[in-house]
């Protein structure tokens, strides 16, 4: 099971939420509504998008695969190496402790060109993105992190009542 699944099964929950305040509640088969697949190992656990040097962010993401952290780490790192262009050309991502999110930010190395972006967040997945400047590249703990997944969300939620109004017309 890779974490790519993970989130479209997590895509897909909203809708089940929403078809049962739209549609009446006897039309909903109850039992097709799977629980989590692997309970939590111990409180406050959680996963990050794990890869090492993967040629960039999709092949990171798409390969990533589906574990708890373990205990001893708190956050998500990424580190993204990028060419003067742009291009990315190694991206890692891990369950790092406070400790290694301490050397997060950007730096260029004039040799090679390259500029290396580090980043952490707290939070269930969190490390979806990759940083590519000193704005993305930031220690973001639990509170910015929800804000944002707040607006996803809303915008989830705002698609779903389309697809929702298109069935139901
Ligand atoms: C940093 O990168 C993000 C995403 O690529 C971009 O939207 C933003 O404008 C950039 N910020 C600066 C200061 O360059």
């Amino acid at each position: 099971m890779f974490l790519f699944y993970h989130m479209l099964a997590g895509a897909f929950l909203p809708f089940l939420i929403l078809s049962g305040k739209w549609v009446s509640a006897e039309n909903i088969n109850f039992y097709n509504v799977r629980p989590p697949l692997d309970p939590t190992p111990f409180p406050n656990s959680f996963k990050c998008f794990t890869c090492d040097n993967a040629a960039d962010n999709y092949n990171c993401n798409r390969w990533a695969e589906d574990r708890w952290c373990p205990e001893s780490t708190q956050y998500c790192l990424t580190v993204h190496l990028f060419t003067d262009h742009g291009k990315s050309t190694s991206v890692t991502k891990k369950c790092a402790t406070r400790e290694e999110c301490h050397f997060v930010g950007c730096h260029h190395h004039r040799e090679s060109g390259h500029t290396e972006c580090v980043s952490c967040c707290e939070g269930m997945i969190c490390n979806v993105e990759i940083p590519t400047n000193h704005t993305n590249a930031v220690f973001a703990v639990l509170h910015a992190r929800r804000t944002s997944a707040g607006s996803r969300r809303t915008v989830n939620v705002a698609v779903l009542v389309l697809v929702v109004m298109m069935v139901l017309s």
